[in-house]
């Protein structure tokens, strides 16, 4: 079922209003990246992948890699700044686009299914959460949960807004919210979280209010 927010995201990367997008890969997935400990061979998942070059540096690395995307200007761009020439086919409510060891299913995240996903080894989830609504993230990490194989490691990035009252020690601890939403099956280990000033869409950097970056290991299981 179609999202009020499919339509913003859409429009957003047709003014490439992106914002979000780094144009370098991100430090955290190179920091924390080996502590996964997967074969090269792994297969990793990237959810609202957009055109992010950390896809480009998976797939680097050896592993088959499959993001999703709902925008085809991103997923397209994607290919043609890689330079890895796609194949295009129709997979259901779907687009998949591929090229060797690189597929992105263009649409919605909820129209993934476990068979998509066999043989993930991993996933490197980067602002998903950030992205959506807040009343639809439960349902994104039900879903996620339901469609991953059950051996699967996620490396999570976050970063969230400190609130003016909130202290600083306090904001370095596991966020409640993805306590919350990871509480139902998996164990959650904070490996970094670091306050930055807050960097505004100008470019200038603010003092307040701060953000805090956090990285995640998940994996399944009770703690
Ligand atoms: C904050 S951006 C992050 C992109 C990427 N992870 C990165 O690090 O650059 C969120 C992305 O999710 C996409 N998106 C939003 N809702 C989606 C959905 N329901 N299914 C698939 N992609 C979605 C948006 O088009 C956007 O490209």
């Amino acid at each position: 079922m179609s999202h009020p927010d499919h339509a913003l995201w859409q429009a957003g990367w047709r003014a490439n209003r992106i914002d979000f997008h780094q144009h370098e890969v991100n430090p955290s997935l190179l920091r924390f990246w080996p502590e996964l400990a997967l074969a090269a061979n792994d297969r990793v998942f990237v959810p609202l992948c957009g055109k992010s070059l950390d896809l480009l540096w998976l797939y680097r690395q050896g592993h088959p890699v499959t993001g999703v995307e709902l925008s085809p200007v991103a997923v397209r761009a994607f290919f043609r700044e890689s330079r890895l020439p796609p194949k295009r086919a129709s997979r259901g409510a779907l687009v998949h686009w591929a090229h060797e060891r690189m597929e992105v299913f263009c649409g919605d995240f909820f129209q993934l299914g476990a068979s998509d996903l066999v043989g993930v080894k991993a996933v490197y989830d980067r602002a998903s959460l950030t992205a959506l609504p807040e009343e639809l993230r439960a349902s994104y990490v039900a879903h996620l949960s339901a469609i991953l194989p059950a051996d699967c490691v996620i490396l999570l990035l976050t970063v969230e807004d400190l609130d003016d009252e909130e202290s600083e020690s306090a904001a370095l601890e596991p966020s409640e919210e993805i306590q919350l939403l990871y509480a139902d099956g998996f164990q959650i280990e904070l490996r970094y979280a670091e306050c930055f000033p807050a960097v505004i869409p100008t470019g200038d950097i603010v003092a307040e209010p701060r953000s805090v970056h956090k990285v995640y290991l998940i994996r399944r299981g009770q703690p």
